[in-house]
């Protein structure tokens, strides 16, 4: 399985792109056709930047992003006054203010995670808190119609998780990349046209 890991990794490099993460990206976009030319795109837990990366290429000229991390992002190609990185903490009363200045917008990408503790417990509950807060942020700041992609590492009541957001968009499902590493409990839920009237009335 490490074996796998080590192909996308050199391939990482070799595509001169800081971390192997970017291929999970690249598969969700091959299946689902998430990211759009012109939009306006928050990439949650964004250092060291393989996502923001592949974001604004696909996004193209028009397009812009918003990337957060509590850690800085690797230097990206000039972008033309299309990125905007904000370092903090997305628990942050700051981060939501700024974010609700910034937005709305047409996705969010969360592929933020904790650091992992051994534990696959403890990891599970940690990121499941993360993807709890994403989706806040998401109902305070995606567009009526937008769609939304965030990491969970299995393992604990992630299954809630997927109930609400089919509640709050019009279609949720899990997806499994390839590239994640075989033995990674790590898995995307993803979000298909956010429905921002059931929100408000929830
Ligand atoms: C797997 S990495 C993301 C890799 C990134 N998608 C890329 O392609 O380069 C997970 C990131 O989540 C960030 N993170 C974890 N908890 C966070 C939090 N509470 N607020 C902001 N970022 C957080 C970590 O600092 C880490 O950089």
């Amino acid at each position: 399985m490490r074996r796998n890991g080590d192909h996308y990794s050199r391939l990482a490099r070799e595509k001169n792109y800081p971390a192997r993460s970017v291929f999970k990206l690249q598969e969700i976009q091959n299946r689902f056709s998430v990211l759009k030319a012109g939009q306006k795109v928050l990439d949650l837990g964004s250092a060291p930047g393989s996502w923001s990366k592949y974001c604004l290429q696909q996004l193209g000229p028009k397009g812009s992003l918003v990337g957060v991390d509590l850690e800085p992002v690797r230097a990206l190609p000039p972008s033309g006054g299309r990125y905007r990185f904000l370092q903090g903490d997305i628990f942050s009363a700051e981060i939501a203010a700024a974010l609700q200045r910034l937005g709305p917008f047409d996705l969010i990408l969360s592929d933020a995670a904790p650091r992992t503790s051994g534990s696959s417990l403890v990891d599970a509950e940690g990121s499941l808190q993360i993807a709890r807060r994403v989706l806040e942020l998401a109902a305070d700041t995606l567009k009526p119609g937008g769609h939304l992609v965030v990491k969970l590492f299995q393992g604990g009541e992630e299954g809630q998780l997927l109930q609400r957001m089919k509640v709050l968009f019009h279609r949720a499902r899990a997806f499994k990349p390839k590239a994640s590493r075989g033995e990674s409990r790590e898995i995307y839920f993803l979000g298909f046209i956010f429905d921002a009237k059931v929100e408000k009335k929830a």
